[in-house]
């Protein structure tokens, strides 16, 4: 079983997808540390509620690598194998990176997930949804992906697809796309935790997965 740190700045949904993941057992890893640099984040008040290890690291005024250092020494003192971003709303400096790149057993994979509101490389970067409404788009999407020192550029690991929808705004095209994330970001996880993984240049390959369908680049679990 992996340990996951899990770093957060919002309500946490994607979070709690995780928990519920680890606790149903349908994901092989459980959560060893929630970090927060929002207080109040919803994040926080989810892990406490699931019984997991949380931390406010707050990051107003810090220097980034400083806080960035804060962070890994958390994450290593909890002895994290995989670092899953979630809904963070800061860019890591090469001072984490670093220190959560591919190891020995990772196949190439660094040790740092993101997910992303909308299907990369179109409309990285904040507020993907309403990038995806503003140039028409017909689909849209989340992307599950290893984290480089880019913003949303690293390895594509999971994508699923919703439609645009005429008459949707902001929040209806957000919402779809988020109930997509909480299937996919437990599975993209259950699948390194499972050491199914691989990586060799950008191209990520999840062993023994299936033909892409309905919209989900790797049906098979
Ligand atoms: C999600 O849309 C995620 O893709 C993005 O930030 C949002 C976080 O939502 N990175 P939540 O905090 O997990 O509910």
């Amino acid at each position: 079983m992996i340990r996951l740190g899990v770093l957060a700045s919002g309500g946490g949904t994607n979070l709690q997808a995780l928990l519920d993941a680890c606790a149903a057992r349908s994901v092989d890893a459980e959560v060893a540390l929630v970090i927060s640099n929002v207080s109040g984040a919803g994040a926080l008040a989810r892990a406490e509620r699931a019984g997991v290890p949380s931390r406010l690291l707050p990051s107003r005024g810090v220097e980034r690598a400083t806080y960035d250092a804060q962070l890994v020494e958390a994450l290593r003192a909890a002895r994290v194998d995989l670092v899953c971003l979630a809904g963070y709303m800061r860019l890591l400096s090469p001072v984490f990176l670093d220190a959560f790149g591919p190891a020995a057993g990772t196949r190439g994979c660094p040790r740092v997930m993101n997910i992303h509101p909308g299907l990369l490389p179109a409309f990285p970067g904040l507020k993907a949804q309403a990038q995806c409404l503003e140039y028409g788009a017909r689909f849209a999407g989340c992307t599950v992906h290893f984290v480089d020192q880019g913003v949303d550029t690293g390895p594509i690991v999971a994508q699923a697809v919703v439609p645009v929808l005429p008459g949707d705004d902001d929040a209806t095209l957000a919402a779809r796309i988020l109930a997509e994330e909480h299937r996919l970001y437990p599975r993209a996880v259950g699948w390194f935790a499972a050491g199914r993984l691989s990586v060799e240049g950008r191209r990520v390959r999840v062993e023994g997965a299936g033909a892409p369908q309905r919209g989900i680049s790797n049906p098979t679990d």
